[in-house]
C-alpha cells in the first residue's frame, strides 16, 4: 500500500480527505502543529475508519523533525494542505502568514526532493482569480492581483512549483483550486470548527442556528447579482476531499503539471444559502442587511470541465446536502471540537 503524507490532515479539508484515501486503498501519516486545529478530528476519524492514524505534531518550517518523519517513512506523494487561511488576519500579520505558508512549503518541498518523493498536491484556491468579475473562472483565466497576503501566498506558492516541475520533469505537481468548501462528512464527527466569530458564511449562519450568535450579518444586497447578494460557489467538503483521490490517480499517470479548479460549477447568493439552509433543516436563521465588506466581490464561481474530463471528478452533492450536513456537525458538535 502506498504511502501518502499529508500536512495539516487535523484540519477541516484534511480531516475529510483522510477518510476518502482510506476508502480508495492508501496508507497515510498526519503532520499538523494543531496551530488552527484540534487532536480531536484525528481521534474522530480514527473512530470512522477504525484505524489508527500515525499522527505528529511538528511545525513544517522545524526541518530537523520534519526529516525525522521522512527517515522513518517512505512516502508515495504529499498533499500538502497546511497553511494559514483567514484573508483578514494575513493583513493584521503578513509577516507571520509569509513566514508559515512561504517557508513552511519550502521547508517541506526540499525533504520531498532530498527524499525522492516528487509527487505533491498542492491546495490553492479560487483566491488566485483575484478581484475579476469575469466569470465562471477557467483554469486559463488570468491570475489577478490578490488583495491580502493571505491569496498571495497561495498564488506564489503555484508559481514556486510550476517552476520547479519545469526544471525538473521527474515531479509532479496537482495545484487544486477550491471554491468555497461546505458542509460535513455525513456521520456529523467531523466538520469546520472556527477559532472565535467565524469569517466564513456556513460557520456563521451554523451558529446562529444553534443560538451561539444572535443575527447573522449579510455583507451587501446591492451587488449586481439576482437578488444584490454576493455569489459563490459553495462545494460539499466529502466532493472536494475525493478530488484529492482523483489527483492521486492523476499523479499515478505522471501527469506533470496540473491545474485544476474544485467547484460544482453553481453559483448561489448569501440569500440561496440561507433559505435553503432554513428549508432543508426546519430552523430558523435571522439576518441583517449590512454594508459590503472590504474585498469581497459580487460573484465567484468556477467551470469545472477540467477536472471532470481530466481528473474524471465531478462535484455530486448539492446545496441541500452541504446545508443538512453542516447542521448535523454544528448540531451534534455545538462548541465544536472544544479546542
Ligand atoms: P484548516 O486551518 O482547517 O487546516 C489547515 C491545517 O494546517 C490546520 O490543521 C493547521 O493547524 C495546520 N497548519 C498550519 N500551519 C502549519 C504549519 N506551519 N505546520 C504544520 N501544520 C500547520 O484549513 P482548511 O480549511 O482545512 O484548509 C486547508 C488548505 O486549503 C489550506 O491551505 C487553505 O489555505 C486551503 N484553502 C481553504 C479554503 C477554505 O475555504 N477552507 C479555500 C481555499 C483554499
Ligand atoms: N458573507 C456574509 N456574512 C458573513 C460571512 C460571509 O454575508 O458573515 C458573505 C460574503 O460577503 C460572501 C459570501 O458570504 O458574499 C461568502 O463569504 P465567505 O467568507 O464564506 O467566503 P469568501 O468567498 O469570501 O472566501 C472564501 C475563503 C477564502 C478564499 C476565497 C476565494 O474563505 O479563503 O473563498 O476562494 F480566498
Amino acid at each position: 500500500m502506498k504511502t501518502i503524507l499529508v500536512t495539516g490532515g487535523a484540519g477541516y479539508i484534511g480531516s475529510h480527505t483522510l477518510i476518502e484515501l482510506d476508502n480508495a486503498g492508501y496508507n497515510f501519516v498526519v503532520v499538523d502543529n494543531l496551530v488552527n486545529s484540534s487532536i480531536e478530528s484525528i481521534k474522530r476519524v480514527e473512530k470512522i475508519i477504525g484505524k489508527s492514524i500515525p499522527f505528529y505534531k511538528v511545525d513544517l518550517r522545524d526541518t530537523k523533525a520534519l526529516e525525522n518523519l521522512f527517515v522513518k517513512h517512505q512516502f508515495h506523494a504529499c498533499i500538502h494542505f497546511a497553511g494559514l487561511k483567514a484573508v483578514g488576519e494575513s493583513i493584521q500579520k503578513p509577516l507571520e502568514y509569509y513566514h508559515n505558508n512561504m517557508t513552511g512549503t519550502f521547508v517541506l518541498v526540499d525533504l520531498l526532493r532530498k527524499f525522492n518523493c516528487k509527487n505533491i498536491i498542492f491546495s490553492s484556491s479560487a483566491t488566485v482569480y483575484g478581484n475579476s468579475d469575469v466569470v465562471p473562472y477557467t483554469e486559463d483565466s488570468p491570475k489577478g492581483n490578490c488583495t491580502n497576503p493571505y491569496g498571495k501566498t497561495k498564488s506564489m506558492l503555484e508559481e514556486v512549483l510550476t517552476d520547479l516541475q519545469n526544471a525538473d520533469q521527474n515531479w509532479n505537481v496537482v495545484l487544486l483550486r477550491y471554491f468555497n468548501p461546505i458542509g460535513a462528512h455525513p456521520s456529523g464527527e467531523i466538520g469546520e470548527s472556527p477559532n472565535g466569530i467565524p469569517n466564513n458564511l456556513m460557520p456563521y449562519i451554523t451558529q446562529v442556528a444553534v443560538g451561539k450568535r444572535e443575527k447573522l450579518g449579510v455583507f451587501g444586497n446591492d451587488y449586481n447579482t439576482p437578488d444584490g447578494t454576493g455569489v459563490r460557489d459553495y462545494i460539499h467538503v466529502v466532493d472536494l476531499a475525493k478530488g484529492h483521490v482523483a489527483a492521486l490517480a492523476a499523479i499515478e499517470r505522471n501527469c506533470g503539471l496540473g491545474i485544476y479548479n474544485l467547484g460544482t460549477g453553481c453559483g448561489y447568493s448569501v440569500l440561496d444559502v440561507v433559505k435553503t439552509f432554513e428549508k432543508v433543516n426546519g430552523v430558523s436563521v435571522p439576518y441583517l442587511i449590512m454594508p459590503r465588506r472590504a474585498g469581497d466581490i459580487a460573484m465567484c464561481y468556477s467551470n469545472p470541465q477540467k477536472a471532470n474530463e481530466e481528473l474524471g471528478w465531478r462535484a455530486e452533492l448539492g446545496l441541500e446536502e452541504m446545508c443538512r450536513d453542516s447542521w448535523n456537525w454544528q448540531k451534534k458538535n455545538p462548541e465544536g471540537y472544544e479546542k
